[in-house]
């Protein structure tokens, strides 16, 4: 399966923190933002990666995550004009996709969760239709909401509707089937100039083959295109490292635990990573898995 991360956007709501830096390179506590979204393809076993971002910022990505090789991936660039909207990724994206399945993820989206990599995996076994995945929100009319039937099937999407039927948000995490790419092209923009990913899904839907999986209470989907929700995300994914000693969306550790890159590759990555928070936990988990020699990836992975 590939995988396409859409890290364009004014990201107009974060101005003046993006005045000069694109949203998707602020950092979420100790690493920049694209990290997360990059982890959440790698958990679902995903290696050929797209990267769409603006014509301004395409080379400061570049510059960071090069050619993915160091994590076993295989990450290539393109652009997008002008933000017009999310389901453009899969005109962009064409000719990398292939017609074959893919996965699409926000740049600006971030999933934890106990579970995740399993639900992930099962999902990235999509050959027909398309699934996506629904948090609970109060504020729904910000988002695409789903409506569910009593089945918890999905019977209506809606782009941000001004009077919501449902608490139902759909996150910016779609997995879709070879044809996503001449299903897009059919698309009109809408009434707000975009080419909007819920109409992608409302097709999928109308022929009866979008699964909509619910994430419960053990999920945390965070999106953080605000002060308050980019804020909120760094003392999470803080607090949460900080208490447990382990690290979210550490490329280095999942590209490793995934298979991705041997034993050396990653101790050289951790031997020369800088003295940073992020360096020494790189360090660490090389020790680790020197006192435990007989099954490495394994001592890393529990
Ligand atoms: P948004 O939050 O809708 O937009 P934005 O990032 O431009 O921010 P703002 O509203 O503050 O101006 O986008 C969600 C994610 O999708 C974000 O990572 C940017 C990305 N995106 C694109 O790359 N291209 C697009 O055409 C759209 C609509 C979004």
């Amino acid at each position: 399966m590939k995988g396409i991360v859409l890290a364009g956007g004014n990201g107009s709501r974060l101005y003046p923190m993006t005045a000069t830096i694109t949203k998707q390179l602020l950092p979420i506590y100790d690493k920049p933002m694209i990290y997360y979204p990059i982890a959440t393809l790698m958990l679902a076993g995903i290696r050929e990666i797209l990267l769409i971002t603006t014509p301004k910022d395409v080379d400061r990505y570049r510059d960071l995550l090069g050619d993915g090789a160091r994590w076993g991936l295989e990450i290539s660039y393109a652009t997008q004009a002008l933000p017009n909207g999310i389901a453009q990724a899969y005109l962009i994206g064409r000719e990398f996709v292939n017609h074959r399945p893919s996965a699409l993820v926000l740049g600006d989206n971030l999933f934890f969760g106990s579970g995740l990599s399993r639900l992930l995996t099962s999902a990235a076994r999509l050959a027909h239709g398309a699934h996506i995945f629904a948090c609970r929100v109060e504020d729904p009319e910000r988002y695409g909401v789903v409506e569910l039937d009593a089945q918890g099937q999905p019977v209506a999407i809606v782009e941000k509707p001004q009077a919501p039927r449902s608490n139902w948000a759909v996150t910016g995490l779609y997995f879709y089937d070879g044809r996503a790419s001449d299903m897009a092209r059919e698309l009109r923009p809408s009434a707000r100039g975009e080419l909007e990913i819920s109409d992608l899904n409302a097709r999928y839907l109308a022929a009866g083959e979008l699964a909509v999986t619910r994430l419960g209470r053990g999920f945390a989907w965070l999106d953080t295109g605000t002060p308050e929700s980019l804020n909120a995300a760094s003392q999470f994914v803080g607090t949460l490292e900080t208490r447990q000693g382990v690290k979210i969306a550490c490329l280095e550790e999942i590209a490793l635990t995934q298979g991705f890159i041997d034993v050396d590759t990653f101790a050289r990555m951790a031997a020369t990573a800088p003295a940073s928070d992020y360096g020494r936990y790189l360090r660490s988990l090389l020790s680790d898995l020197e006192i435990d020699a007989a099954g490495p990836s394994l001592r890393v992975a529990g």
